[in-house]
This record gives structure tokens, C-alpha cells and sequence, in this order.
């Protein structure tokens, strides 16, 4: 279906709310999936300003895992989230930065954002860096980072921000096998009052990644120091640099950005996101489940090393002209009131965070959130892991004193955006049907299937379990995984042929609602980090005493998962078992991130085995929680009774 572009965004914008918030859930829903392309169609042509209208809706193939969305069309993102905004809203905060300094913020207008994203865009330009080129992103939470993201947005080249948490070798990894041409970092970052060397993490990764010509390098806590001939001060480029760059105008499908996350097996992937599905998808799931309106004040506390500070603190948020707001900290700095303060300093209307932040913060007295007025609060979102029924209530009864919906939002890198949440669009005063624990409802344009992993089929009706697959593409939906296409059908589409596989496993309860029961592959999240079990046991092997090791998650109180690793010695090692568990996790630190550190780990004389060698990782989670008994059918085993060896060796270390 062809369309006219060019429609003035303001207008349109509040025809698709209006349309929406009034029209019931099941029937848009319904009409969503049943004419999908006619949905997607109408709300990419209200929502984005198109430098050339598509000629095609969607061109996708689960089958063939092929995905792609509005091809043809040409616009530039960093256009529709600063330049369109700029005739009426040029002095509206754009970014509200809340510094790691308690009570500190910074205003960043809609016209200096632009006005810094250009300046940087020049700075790229400058250095070389065009459409195509890869940008390695190592920065601090803050404006600086978002204008960055932006810039390269503008000129086409492709981000690939990674979480200041990660270590030297993980970050240098990632900027090596993208190929970075530059890379942005700064001196250093201040989270919790720590200062976080930056600037000398980035100078031992570049050493791994020769396709780096440049450091920009910010200034955060006055402390740069430019050591190689690679260094450049960002600020004095850009104060250099004109203000104003002429926005590339790119194809739908040119990338967007990539991003790496773990998977089960082997090194992290580089998902890639391209420009207009994507923006679409990302703008119009934050405006419709979290309710927001114009003038709100909007606060996603992830970081923008994560998808989630991609879509909602940065490129949903900005599409519909909010203040999006920018959290340097950490949830109990310098008290466990840091963001009951910040609501209240900022009037903050929508509060979305990780369930590890809310089941830390219940522990402290409730009066660190009472003692601040919530009154702004209209909407509470919740995203990362499965979020406990008691920590869901305390958010609820004590944060949103019962009158704010808890959004429990299910999605992940691959997906763009949220795609199973409880309020897509409903009427958000509406308290009365949440379901603590549950993320509900699918999305506009999702088709949420369960299937059988012994049949392969779609399991239909209600009280029923499987595996949560996607039946029908969306348009926020990663493309590929950098430069191994192969690599993203294996592990999206091969499982379940024709559905996209979330690696979750689902369940549809009485009333047709859907809960996540964790994942069914071998994946761990701790405090909403994904982690392969497979990159963990990647590094304990290259311990040269180790001779094989198996990591399992176990339920962690605050992190949700922890991780849990056995390991067996080779022959002739006859060191102290301390110093050698010390030594694995520091270099389990060094190699992927401190946040990555086990739990406990038990050096063992064996693991349980099948007869063919496998290992019963289902029994090894199960001794790992505590457990005693229900270790189910160990008749497979080869040596039975090495699940009564490893108890009190387990028991020793929990
Ligand atoms: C995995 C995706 C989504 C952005 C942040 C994490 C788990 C995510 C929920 C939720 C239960 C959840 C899933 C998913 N997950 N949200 N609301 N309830 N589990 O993105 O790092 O790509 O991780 O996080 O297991 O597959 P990610």
C-alpha cells in the first residue's frame, strides 16, 4: 500500500492516541494482527517524518528470517527525534540529567540537544567517520552520551554503545569484532560517588581493536588526560565545530545501531536495529503503555548501555517530544531515597526501573519513599526479569501509593521494544485488573504463541504452558546479528519454523494473560544482566588449573539470579582451593565485568553426566538452590551417586 508522507507529526500524533486509548484493548488488538500491515502502516505514516515515502509496508519471512519494514522510504531518526521539534518546543528540556551529585540536575533543551548532536556530528565527520562506519560508545549516563547516539544517527554511521560495567576485555572484544573506525569515552564516571577509570579501560581495550583511528574523550570529572596519538578532547572538537550539519537522509532498512547481549551459546552478538521500524515501534510503545502525555516528565532509570536506555530513555521518549530524564546514580546514593528525591525534585510522571532496584529498596524503612511527595507519579514500569509478587505490591502500595498502574513490561534486545505489557493503550486509571507478577498483554501487533517443544506446535486455549514464541514480525525487531546473518536464523528461527523464539518460557493463565517463567535456554539474568552460562564457563576453563566447569544460576534474594559455577581441578593441581577461587573470579571480572562475578563457586571431584557425556545442568540448578530431593529421573546418570558427593561440598559454600 502506497501513502503520502510528509504530514506535520503534531497533529497526527494525538489522532493515534485518541484513536487508540478509546478503542478496546481486544479489538485493536485483534485488528492489529489481523491487518497488520494496514496498523503499521497508519501509525509509521502519523509518527514519522518520511523524506520519501515506502513503497512497501513490510517484505518478512519468519520462515526464512527474513525481516524488514517500510523499505524504500528514506528519513533520518536524529531529524525526527530534534529538528521536527524544534519550530514549537525548542526551549522543552529534552533531557532532564540527574547527576551522581545528589540533588544536582541539568536541563538540556530541545534546541541544545540539537545544537551538541550537530556539533558532534561535524566533529565525526571531520575524523572521517561516514554512513556505514562503526562508533564504539563507552560513556558515562549523561546528555553527552544520548547527543552522541544522536549525531551518529544523523550522519548514518552505527553505534554500539557498551555498558560502562563491562570490563577492558569485554569492551575491547566488542569494539575489535565491530570493527570500530573511532570510539567515544570519558575521563572517567562517578556512579555512587566511585570514580570509574574510564578513560585507561578504553586505552587497555583499544589495544585489542586496531581498527580504531580515534578516542574522543569527554571531560566528566576533570581529570583527562589525552595519552596517545589516537586521544582527542571532545569538547574543544566540538567547541570548534559548527552547530549546525545537514541530517544524512538514509534508507528505512540502513542500520540504526548495534548492540551486544549474550546468548547461550558462544561470544556475545551484536544485534543490529535499522532506522524507521524501529523508531516506530520504540515511540509508539512508550507513549501507549506508559501512558505519557504531552508536558510529562518521563524517567527510565536504565543505563543506555542496555536496549532499554536506547528505546526509553532515548530514541521512544525523544519521537514524542518528552523530557525524557537521565539517571547517573545508583538507586541508594548517598540513601536509599535517591529516586523518591529525584521524583519529587523533577515531578517525575513516569518511573520505569528494574525489579533487582525495587527488592533492594523494600528492605529499608518505607519512610526513604514516604518522606517525599509522589503525587506526580501517574505511571510505574518495571522491566528486566520477572518481578516477585511481594516486590510488585510494595512498588504499587508504598511508591504508587495504589493509585499508579505497575507496567510489568516483557521484551528484550532483540525485539526493539516492549512487547507483552498490561496496559497497551487501556485506560490507565484503570487499577483493578493488574495481576502482580504478570506482564498480561501483548502489544499492538503481537501474537504471542506458546508452543510445544515436543511437537513443535501451537499450543492453543488458556492455562497453558510452553515456549514463548513470536508468530508475526513487528517492526522494532533486530534485523541480523552483525556480520553473521547465519548465526541470527539459527538462533531465532530454527527452533520453531515460521515464529521468532524468545529463548523464554511463557504461561497463558485462565483469562488469557501472560506470565514469563524464566528462560528455557541456558541463560542467566542477574540484577537484569544477561549472561550466558556457556561465557562464564568460557573463562574458568582457560584457568589453567581448571580442567571443567559448569555454571548454573541460583535464586538470589536481590540480583534474582546469582551465579552459581562448579569446577573440576586438573589432576595435578595442588594449590590452595581459596587462592584458586579467588584467582577465577578475578578473572572472571577482568574478562566480562565485576557484575559478573559468582556467587560461590565449589571445586568438585565430578559433575553429573549422562552416558553420552552431557551435562545435567538440570540437576546441578537443582543442588545449587538447596535443594535435597526431586532431582527427577537420574537413571540417565552415569554415576548416580556423585549427586550425594556434591551436596555438602554445595552446602559448604551456601
Ligand atoms: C530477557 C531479555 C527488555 C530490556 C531489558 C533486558 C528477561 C525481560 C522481563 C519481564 C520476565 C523478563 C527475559 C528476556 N526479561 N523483561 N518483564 N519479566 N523476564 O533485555 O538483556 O535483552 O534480556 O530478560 O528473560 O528474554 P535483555
Amino acid at each position: 500500500m502506497l501513502h503520502r508522507a510528509g504530514h506535520t507529526a503534531r497533529s497526527l500524533l494525538s489522532t493515534v492516541t485518541s484513536a487508540a486509548l478509546s478503542t478496546d484493548y481486544p479489538t485493536l488488538h485483534q485488528h492489529s494482527i489481523e491487518s497488520s500491515d494496514e496498523f503499521w502502516n497508519q501509525i509509521a505514516t502519523e509518527r514519522i517524518h518520511w523524506r520519501e515515502p515506502y513503497q512497501t509496508i513490510s517484505d518478512c519471512n519468519f520462515k526464512a528470517g527474513k525481516v524488514n519494514w517500510f523499505t524504500g522510504g528514506k528519513l533520518n531518526v536524529s531529524e525526527n527525534l530534534l529538528d521536527r521539534h524544534l519550530v514549537e518546543h525548542s526551549d522543552k528540556a529534552a533531557i532532564l540529567w540527574e547527576r551522581d551529585e545528589p540533588g544536582q540536575h541539568e536541563i538540556v533543551t530541545y534546541k541544545a540537544l540539537h545544537e551538541m548532536t550537530c556539533r558532534i556530528a561535524n566533529v565525526l565527520n571531520s575524523h572521517g567517520v561516514s554512513k556505514g562506519d562503526r562508533v564504539g560508545v563507552y560513556l558515562p549516563m549523561c546528555p553527552t552520551a544520548a547527543a552522541v547516539m544522536l549525531a551518529c544517527a544523523r550522519i548514518g554511521a552505527i553505534h554500539n554503545v557498551v555498558f560502562a560495567g563491562f570490563s577492558a576485555e569485554a569492551l575491547g572484544k566488542r569494539l575489535e569484532q565491530s570493527e570500530a573506525k573511532v570510539a567515544f569515552t570519558a575521563d572517567r564516571a562517578i556512579r555512587g560517588g566511585k570514580l570509574i577509570p574510564l578513560k585507561s579501560i578504553m586505552d587497555e581495550a583499544v589495544k585489542m581493536a586496531p581498527s580504531v583511528q580515534k578516542v574522543f574523550v569527554m571531560d566528566r570529572t576533570g581529570a583527562v588526560e589525552l595519552t596517545s596519538s589516537k586521544d582527542v578532547s571532545l569538547e574543544s572538537e566540538m567547541a570548534g565545530a559548527s552547530s549546525e550539519c545537514a541530517p544524512v537522509v538514509l534508507d528505512s532498512e540502513d542500520p540504526l545501531f548495534m548492540l551486544y547481549t549474550s546468548g547461550s551459546t558462544g561470544a556475545p552478538k551484536g544485534l543490529v536495529h535499522t532506522q524507521a521500524g524501529y523508531l516506530t515501534y520504540a515511540g509508539y510503545t512508550h507513549q501507549q503503555i506508559f501512558d505519557y502525555k504531552p508536558d510529562d516528565v518521563y524517567a527510565c532509570v536504565a543505563d543506555v548501555g542496555w536496549i532499554t536506555g536506547h528505546s526509553y530513555v532515548v530514541y521512544g521518549p525523544l519521537s514524542n517530544t518528552a523530557t525524557t530524564v537521565m539517571f547517573e546514580s545508583t538507586p541508594n546514593y548517598p540513601d536509599p531515597g535517591r529516586y523518591w528525591e529525584t521524583v519529587e525534585r523533577l515531578k517525575i510522571n513516569q518511573f520505569y526501573g528494574a525489579p533487582t532496584a525495587v527488592r533492594l529498596l523494600m528492605k529499608s524503612s518505607d519512610s526513604y519513599v514516604t518522606k517525599y511527595d509522589r503525587s506526580s507519579l501517574r505511571t510505574l514500569g518495571t522491566v528486566g526479569e520477572p518481578i516477585n509478587p511481594k516486590a510488585w505490591q510494595w512498588y504499587f502500595d508504598v511508591v504508587g501509593e495504589g493509585r499508579c498502574p505497575v507496567v510489568d513490561t516483557w521484551w528484550q534486545t532483540e525485539t526493539g521494544g516492549i512487547m507483552i505489557a498490561p496496559r497497551p493503550g487501556l485506560d490507565p486509571n484503570n487499577l483493578t485488573n493488574l495481576k502482580p507478577g504478570a506482564a498480561m498483554r501483548p502489544f499492538y501487533g503481537v501474537d504471542i504463541a506458546l508452543m510445544s517443544p515436543d511437537t513443535k506446535t501451537r499450543i492453543e486455549g488458556n492455562d497453558v504452558a510452553g515456549h514463548l514464541c513470536i508468530a508475526q514480525p513487528t517492526p522494532g525487531l533486530a534485523r541480523t546479528v552483525y556480520g553473521d546473518h547465519e548465526r541470527y536464523i539459527k538462533t531465532y528461527f530454527a527452533d520453531y519454523p515460521g515464529y521468532y523464539f524468545s529463548g523464554d518460557g511463557g504461561y497463558r493463565d485462565e483469562d488469557g494473560h501472560i506470565w514469563l517463567t524464566g528462560r528455557v535456554d541456558d541463560v542467566m539474568n542477574v540484577s537484569g544482566h544477561r549472561l550466558g552460562t556457556a561465557e562464564v564457563e568460557g573463562v574458568l576453563v582457560d584457568h589453567v588449573a581448571v580442567a571443567e566447569s559448569a555454571v548454573v544460576p541460583r535464586p538470589h534474594e536481590i540480583k534474582g539470579e546469582g551465579i552459581f559455577a562448579y569446577v573440576i581441578l586438573k589432576e595435578s593441581v595442588d594449590i590452595d582451593h581459596d587462592v584458586l577461587k579467588k584467582e577465577m573470579s578475578d578473572m572472571i571480572s577482568t574478562r566480562i565485568g565485576k557484575f559478573a562475578k559468582p556467587e560461590a563457586i565449589v571445586i568438585c571431584p565430578n559433575l553429573p553426566k549422562t552416558r553420552s557425556g552431557k551435562i545435567m545442568r538440570r540437576i546441578l540448578t537443582k543442588l545449587a538452590a538447596g535443594e535435597k530431593d526431586g532431582f527427577g529421573d537420574v537413571s540417565t546418570c552415569s554415576d548416580p551417586s556423585i549427586v550425594e558427593t556434591l551436596m555438602p561440598l554445595v552446602d559448604a559454600v551456601i
